[in-house]
């Protein structure tokens, strides 16, 4: 038996990086966690030793420490990097662009430096399907002009290019950009979940919210986008099809360098209003609403072709929207704030 594997997670006590640990750590990858616990819970940890029977070795450091990143892969020996640490609140950015920037930017560049020292070059990083703007064609495929409608969404074309760069410089680093759609849900255990400190902004945290009594009702922010039923769409895809993605990607850089991007979605558009009802019927709860005006940043539609991750990675995504609903409720139901 060759020694396992051990993939550096940073970020990997968030939302996307506890069910990325769950899925290496079953896989028999060995993991270690670096995370400064700005958006998640020390919990996390115990939680997800509890579904694998095995641990993650936990680091508490900041990407944006020099000196710690360092030390990170001077102290380990690492084969992989999967990067989920940095922010993502479309709407904070357009406040506190300084932040994402020092964050999603500058904090990458730090870690790129110590893999580069540390010759370390495979990494997969936590892109977004936000890098394709405010894109008019549906579906979006890889290849689709890019563009940005708020700082968070530059810090995540900008790092793509710079990842970009790097590979042209230096033909050893193997770089998947994984363009996330809309994940929702959480694992089956009910568990581990999507766990915003503060308030919410995300459109399935809310409906849960609303559903548990929490809040009187959901705003749905436009009724008039040129859509069936006026709502805004998105491509929401299961969490855990999500990070499977990124098992599937991991492997296919084993073998294969440069750097290339990926969509990861379900390939299926969901309207804000179609989402709530397949909640309340999958959950039979009720989810009062009432229309808002439009949200400042958000885009009319936003769908994926996957055909790319099916070709080089043989992955699609199979959970329904049904199934996100019922584990979104179930970790709601079992998660003590
Ligand atoms: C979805 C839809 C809202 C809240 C997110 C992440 C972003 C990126 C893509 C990873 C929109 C509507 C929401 C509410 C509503 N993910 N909505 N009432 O904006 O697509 O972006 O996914 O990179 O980082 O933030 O997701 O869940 O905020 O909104 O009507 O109370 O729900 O207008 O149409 P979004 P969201």
């Amino acid at each position: 038996m060759g020694r396992r594997e051990t993939i550096l997670a940073c970020g990997g006590a968030g939302f996307i990086g506890s069910h990325a640990c769950v899925v290496l750590l079953l896989k028999g990858y060995d993991v270690i966690v670096l995370d400064n616990f700005a958006n998640a819970r020390r919990d996390v940890l115990k939680h997800i030793s509890k579904i694998c029977g095995r641990k993650p070795h936990l680091i508490q450091g900041d990407i944006r420490n020099r000196a710690c990143m360092h030390d990170v892969f001077a102290n380990y020996r690492i084969d992989a990097v999967m990067h989920f640490a940095g922010l993502k609140s479309v709407s904070e950015s357009v406040s506190l662009p300084w932040l994402y920037y020092d964050i999603n930017v500058h904090g990458t560049l730090n870690l790129l430096t110590a893999m580069r020292e540390a010759e370390v070059f495979r990494l997969i990083y936590s892109s977004s399907c936000t890098v394709y703007g405010n894109a008019e064609h549906m579906p979006l495929t890889e290849d689709c002009a890019r563009g940005f409608t708020s700082p968070y969404g530059h810090t995540k074309l900008v790092v793509e290019d710079i990842l970009h760069e790097f590979a042209k410089a230096d033909t050893r680093w193997a770089i998947s950009c994984l363009r996330y759609f809309n994940p929702l849900g959480a694992h089956k255990s009910g568990t581990i979940g999507e766990r915003q400190l503060g308030t919410p902004s995300n459109l399935m945290p809310l409906i849960v919210q609303v559903a548990a009594g929490e809040r009187d009702f959901l705003r749905v922010y436009g009724n008039d986008y040129p859509t069936a039923d006026g709502t805004a769409v998105r491509d929401y895809i299961h969490v855990m099809d999500l990070v499977e993605g990124h098992l599937a990607a991991l492997v296919y850089i084993q073998e294969n360098e440069g750097w290339h991007a990926v969509n990861l979605g379900r390939g299926k558009g969901t309207s804000v209003l179609q989402l709530i009802g397949t909640f309340e019927t999958a959950v039979n709860r009720s989810v009062p609403w009432e229309f808002a005006p439009r949200r400042f940043g958000d885009i009319p539609v936003c769908w994926a072709d996957p055909t790319l991750a099916s070709r080089l990675y043989g992955w699609a995504a199979h959970r329904s929207l049904e199934q996100m609903c019922l584990d979104a409720w179930h970790w709601q139901c079992s998660y003590l704030p």
